[in-house]
């Protein structure tokens, strides 16, 4: 209580010399360089900057183990593995397919035309590309752009899921057909019947979208997709 006082002082003392905020820089701990793992994963408290540091080095680990992955045959042919980016603590997660010929010369998603789709959309929602997180079920490029095949995605979606488990989004949006294959578990679906109705992944809701290529293909649908859109903001704003 004495301490609350003197602040209420200290504050009452800048507000009188006509200060209308703190005359002090307020250090971003998460910039800081060094982090001590030890220190973090010992802790009793699970502070969010703490968090942010368990989940970026939980994340940068699981792109070492992944390593020079050699798991399937796209290996063959990829220029660059597309681990994902973004926020390691999202509270929004979205999830498409496999790499595209920019996003394997540049090792990150969604950077090519579907990806300005895809941004707009993020920030139609009100986010920055840095709020949230992006990856797809598959790391590397399939030649000619041709759908990941199932054992390509069997030797891959372990690492999507263990980016998911880590992340722990509020929210995912899975962007087309083999996203959301991938997650709901259930095969040859029809994403035309099964898009706007949430289902579960290990408990996190996950909405089920029209995949950017797509909505540039068919522009009509956009909507369709922005009525998506709209329930996963109203699942945000759930307490
Ligand atoms: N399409 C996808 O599914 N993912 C990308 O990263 C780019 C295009």
């Amino acid at each position: 209580m004495k301490e609350l006082a003197d602040i209420k002082d200290v504050l009452e003392f800048y507000q009188m010399l006509g200060f209308e905020k703190l005359p002090i820089e307020l250090k971003d701990f998460r910039k800081t360089d060094k982090i001590n793992i030890k220190t973090v994963l010992t802790s009793n408290e699970n502070t969010p900057i703490k968090n942010y540091h368990l989940k970026e080095e939980a994340l940068i680990e699981l792109r070492k183990e992944i390593g020079d992955c050699k798991r399937c045959k796209l290996s063959k042919k990829r220029l660059n593995i597309v681990f994902g980016e973004g926020n390691p603590e999202a509270k929004l997660m979205f999830i498409g397919e496999a790499p595209g010929r920019e996003e394997d010369e540049q090792g990150r998603p969604f950077v090519g035309e579907a990806g300005m789709v895809l941004t707009r959309l993020i920030e139609k929602m009100g986010f920055k590309r840095t709020d949230v997180y992006i990856a797809n079920i598959v790391k590397c490029r399939p030649p000619m752009n041709r759908d990941p095949e199932p054992d390509e995605i069997e030797a891959c979606k372990v690492f999507v899921e263990k980016q998911i488990e880590i992340i722990n989004p509020r929210v995912i949006m899975s962007l087309g057909r083999i996203s959301t294959m991938t997650l709901s578990g259930i095969n040859k679906l029809k994403i035309t019947a099964i898009r706007g109705k949430f289902f579960y992944f290990k408990d996190i809701p996950v909405m089920p979208t029209f995949h950017p290529a797509y909505l540039m293909r068919n522009p009509k649908d956009k909507w369709l997709t922005w009525n998506d859109a709209q329930k996963v903001l109203n699942k945000l704003a759930e307490k």
